[in-house]
């Protein structure tokens, strides 16, 4: 168009003949063809004169032209497309100029030709959206710039208004050229992080064109808003021993903030180290898990505040409470308090002898504990206060029985499993002196042969204590007693530990048969216990003295004739030899060699006063021959005390006895037939005494019987005693006694035995005296 005024301009100079402009006004945009106006009419001239004169449209320098001549009518018509836009712009007025060139004569008439806008176009944002990230922080008023819509059109064509579609946030202002975003109320990210404005530009052609832009806003995030927990106290509560990596509970912080800001990271406050060293705490996930040991019995809680933390240090915390909750893991623990060592065995049922103590760490159940002893023995627990049970015999103990008790004592707990321990409490029982000693038989009996040697072993004793120590320690001892007037100290021995039997003396069976002693045995407790047992001692005869006959009299001279009766049974007693071997010295011994006879032991009352003593001597030819004699003593201080003494010799005597004996026999003998038949019709029973003298209906002088001759008794003892009462007694009266004269002395001597010199027994002994031999 610059280059077209310059154009025209030139030719207006170069033309300055022609007859004037001519002016055409039309809107932009018409049809070709449209008819823009005539132009042979506005320049006078006849329709056909132009086409004579070849009139024609010359375009402006660049030679475009925009419009024709119809030749014919004279019209102007469209040529080419008129844009008005595309041809000034936005310059509010629009002309173009054209020529019209005429010949004959050369005629130059210019045309103007002013285009008219017609709206056409449309506002147009630059494009269809626009982006725009705002900060939430931005305060209320903050202006952001929108760039401006554009409409070719001019005028009223052009953009005349805009308008914001209703939101929340924003409003628009339209200053100048100036479209602007203005905040009126302020962005908040966590809510809306983004929105779409829609803006329209208007423009005022008729109609209205419009445009629309979509603005959209991006919110940006500003570190606003601190991590938040879901909770403010976490609770959770955890067996104990759990294993580490056990997941306690999961804490959980939301930050609103985005990005760096919203990104939380966990870990505990401000805590003490001993919770770091059982717990530890995920910073991404906000796990809390068990790392080290938890116990119930040390500490049952934990208490600790988390923290999270957000990209910028926003913090906010929460209380976690992780209750530990029991396990059965304590087994109980049985004390042993007190314990009486040792107990007494005598101690009465029920008597406490020791004190327990239970404990066990758990709680609750699985620290309640029962306490007790499964074995068989005699002691029982008795719950006392509080985990106290005491220990207390339910028998009477015996040592001898048991003296040590190994009690096995266990406890378990009520827990699920229940665990259980148990102690092993060893229970010595004292020893109390409650045995006496027992003699393993009920009675010893001891054997032996006459003639031993003084200190040879009789028998031994043996009795057990089972109590202890010197209360079961045995001691042998001879219970004092006599034998044959003598202590049987002076007979036997026993060791006091051994309890072996000595003979102290040498027996002789012809003086004693047996005998019996009586051995304690006792123990040495405080009091001692003790028990005795019965030793017979029998003495067995070796045959040392030849038998003596003494009825028939073996001295022969005496006429012997025994009346049988005719009418005599087969097996009737006729009549009985009586032979003696050897005698029983009982008070008296005889020295071996020398003869002497000697009292043996102190007279004693119940001694008979008179003494009948059969002395055998025997030589040592082979074989041996013996005789034996007779000796009658008489124990008086007082002659006077024997009314019936008479001086006789020993042969004197065997012949009054010898005759004595006779004259019984035949009186006897008268009498048999008649006195049996009355014995055997009364069923006379007596004892062996009588029999003797009656069942062989042979009345024997008791002058011919020996001092120690009668049956053994039932227990198999002589009883030498009674044999000299007996025999002596009967026989005293009519026998005859050599008295010794010098026995006329009132009085024993001091010492109590009777003492005669050797030759003080000459008369008695005159005839044997040569070689005495026992
Ligand atoms: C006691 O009994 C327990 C269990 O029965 C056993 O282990 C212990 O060795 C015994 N103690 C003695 C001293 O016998
Ligand atoms: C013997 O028994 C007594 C009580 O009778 C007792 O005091 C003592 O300790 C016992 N001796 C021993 C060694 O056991
Ligand atoms: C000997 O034992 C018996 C019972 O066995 C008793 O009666 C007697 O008294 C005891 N004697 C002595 C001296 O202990």
């Amino acid at each position: 168009m610059f280059g077209d005024a310059h154009t025209f301009y030139f030719l207006f100079l170069l033309f300055h003949s022609s007859h004037g402009d001519v002016s055409f006004s039309f809107p932009e945009e018409m049809q070709r063809g449209s008819v823009i106006g005539n132009l042979a009419k506005d320049l006078g001239l006849e329709a056909s004169a132009l086409s004579g004169r070849k009139a024609r449209i010359n375009a402006d320098g660049s030679g475009k032209r925009y419009c024709d001549l119809n030749a014919r009518s004279g019209e102007l018509i469209v040529a080419d497309r008129i844009d008005r836009e595309v041809l000034c712009g936005n310059k509010a007025s629009c002309i173009l100029k054209q020529e019209v060139v005429l010949e004959n004569p050369l005629e130059l008439h210019r045309i103007n030709l002013h285009i008219q806008d017609v709206n056409d176009n449309a506002p147009l944002f630059k494009d269809d959206l626009i982006d725009l990230e705002i900060r939430e922080s931005a305060v209320k008023g903050a202006r952001f710039v929108i760039e401006e819509a554009h409409d070719a059109d001019v005028g009223q064509n052009s953009v005349q208004q805009y308008l914001l579609k209703k939101n929340d946030n924003f409003v628009l202002s339209v200053g100048g050229n100036t479209v602007e975003l203005v905040l009126d109320k302020e962005l908040d990210r966590e809510k809306e992080s983004e929105m779409n404005l829609l803006l329209t530009a208007l423009d005022g052609g008729s109609p209205r064109r419009s445009g629309t832009v979509v603005i959209h806003v991006t919110v940006l995030d500003a570190n606003d808003n601190s991590p938040v927990f879901s909770q403010a106290v976490y609770k959770a509560s955890l067996p104990e021993n759990s294993p580490p990596d056990t997941i306690v509970i999961n804490v959980r912080a939301t930050d609103a903030d985005e990005g760096v800001n919203g990104d939380v990271t966990y870990d505990f406050g401000h805590v003490s180290g001993n919770i770091i060293s059982v717990f530890s705490i995920s910073p991404v996930t906000g796990e809390i898990k068990v790392t080290g040991v938890t116990d119930f019995e040390e500490k049952a809680s934990y208490e600790m505040r988390v923290e999270a933390k957000d990209g910028l240090g926003l913090t906010s915390y929460a209380k976690v409470i992780i209750d530990i909750t029991d396990v059965n893991d304590n087994a109980p623990v049985i004390n042993l308090k007190s314990l009486a060592y040792p107990v007494a065995e005598n101690v009465s049922p029920g008597t406490e002898v020791g004190i327990i103590n239970v404990q066990d760490r758990d709680s609750e159940k699985n620290g309640q504990v029962r306490c007790s002893i499964e074995q068989n023995v005699p002691f029982k627990l008795v719950p006392s206060i509080k985990n106290y049970y005491s220990l207390v015999t339910t028998e009477q103990l015996d040592r001898e029985l048991v003296s040590d008790y190994n009690i096995t004592i266990s406890a378990t707990d009520e827990g699920s499993p229940p665990l259980s321990s148990s102690k092993s409490v060893l229970l010595s029982v004292a020893d109390i002196n409650d045995n006496p000693p027992v003699f393993e038989e009920q009675s010893y009996s001891a054997y032996v042969s006459e003639n031993n040697k003084a200190g040879c072993t009789l028998c031994s004793v043996s009795a057990q204590d089972p109590d202890w120590r010197q209360n079961g320690t045995v001691i042998y001892s001879l219970l004092p007693s006599e034998v044959n007037g003598a202590s049987v100290s002076s007979y036997v021995s026993v060791n006091g530990d051994t309890g072996v039997i000595h003979a102290v003396r040498s027996f002789d069976y012809e003086h004693l048969r047996s005998f019996q002693v009586h051995v304690m045995a006792r123990d040495n407790g405080s009091p001692p216990l003790s028990s005795n047992v019965s030793v017979s001692v029998f003495i067995s005869d070796v045959n040392d003295n030849s038998p003596q006959i003494l009825y028939p009299s073996p001295e022969g001279n005496s006429f012997m004739t025994e009346l049988v009766p005719k009418a005599a049974h087969g097996g009737s007693v006729v009549s009985k030899v009586i032979a003696v071997d050897a005698t029983d010295p009982g008070l008296f011994t005889i020295g071996l060699h020398s003869g002497e006879i000697r009292t043996q032991r102190d007279i004693s009352e119940s001694d008979s006063m008179k003494q009948n003593l059969i002395v055998a001597v025997k030589d040592n030819g082979q074989p041996p021959l013996s005789a034996t004699c007779s000796m009658y003593l008489l124990i008086s201080d007082n002659l006077a005390e024997v009314p019936e003494l008479k001086e006789i010799s020993y042969d004197d005597k065997n012949s009054k006895l010898t005759s004595y004996l006779i004259i019984a026999l035949v009186s006897v003998s008268t009498f048999f037939l008649t006195f049996i038949i009355i014995v055997l019709g009364v069923r006379f029973c007596r004892r062996r005494k009588p029999r003797l003298l009656f069942d062989g209906a042979v009345a024997i002088p008791g002058a011919y019987l020996p001092p120690n001759y009668a049956d053994v008794d039932g227990t198999g003892t002589l009883r030498s005693t009674y044999n000299y009462d007996a025999y002596l007694t009967t026989g005293s009266r009519t026998s005859d006694f050599k008295f010794v004269s010098s026995y006329n002395d009132n009085t024993l001597p001091a010492d109590q035995t009777l003492r005669k010199s050797p030759s003080d027994f000459d008369e008695i002994f005159g005839d044997i005296q040569g070689s005495p031999e026992v």
